[in-house]
């Protein structure tokens, strides 16, 4: 990945890129507040997820067509190729799927429903639905946390084994170790970070973080 204003690498992984931009910044710490309530939490998350897509989708590939605008008939360049995917992780990978439909209304959304067993933090596999022809697909793989990695390496496994080639992977808090787990498991995918912490607690959770993003998004505790 070329680097570009509002995004930096992370470390010597070339296919990690963090956020700069303050705005990422500056909605990711209303995120981590305790008292922002559900409602203003899955705004943060959708509009997150917005600034996210465009920067992570600046490389789809266009072709021009041809248009007539009320002055005369041009060629003008539209996204080429088949419609991008984007697979939200259940549950929390769910709250950012607007942020990126608003912004690309055609994209077609596959599901993976993963979660993590809370003694070993190990990820289970309980749910799989992906549009056809996702071999020929760019595909985003959507998660707000990135913690022991074991979720998004799982999800990028599932998705290659159904074929998938260009695969991205957008999250909006992650640990270290998660990077690096995720980075040298797939180091072929593109992976877009909107804030690194500083680690994980015993529990396996990022702090200082954002608590759980499934519960905060849905407003289970
Ligand atoms: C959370 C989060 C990620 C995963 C990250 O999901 O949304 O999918 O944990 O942790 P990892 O990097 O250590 O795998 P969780 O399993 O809690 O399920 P939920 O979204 O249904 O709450
Ligand atoms: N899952 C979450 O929702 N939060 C964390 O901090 C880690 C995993």
């Amino acid at each position: 990945m070329e680097n570009v204003a509002g995004v930096s690498h992370y470390g010597d992984y070339k296919n990690v890129e963090v956020f700069e931009h303050p705005l990422i910044k500056h909605k990711i710490s209303l995120l981590r507040d305790k008292n922002t309530g559900t409602r203003e939490f899955r705004n943060l998350v959708e509009e997150i997820a917005s600034f996210e897509a465009y920067e992570a989708f600046r490389n789809l590939p266009l072709m021009d067509v041809e248009v007539e605008t009320p002055i005369e008939k041009c060629m003008t360049p539209m996204i080429d190729g088949k419609k991008l995917t984007i697979v939200p992780i259940l549950r929390a990978g769910l709250g950012m799927v607007n942020g990126i439909t608003n912004m690309i209304p055609t994209a077609k959304v596959g599901h993976v429903g993963l979660y993590r067993n809370p003694e070993t933090h190990e990820p289970h596999e309980y749910f799989c639905k992906l549009p056809e022809q996702i071999d020929h697909r760019v595909v985003a793989i959507l998660d707000p946390m990135l913690a022991t990695g074991g979720s998004a390496i799982s999800a990028v496994d599932i998705l290659k084994k159904h074929g998938a080639k260009k695969i991205k992977f957008l999250c909006i808090m992650a640990a270290p170790e998660g990077i690096k787990a995720l980075a040298e498991a797939h180091p072929d995918i593109e992976i877009y970070i909107g804030n690194v912490d500083r680690g994980l607690n015993d529990d396996a959770y990022i702090v200082p973080g954002l608590g759980d993003a499934g519960d905060r998004i849905f407003g289970t505790k």
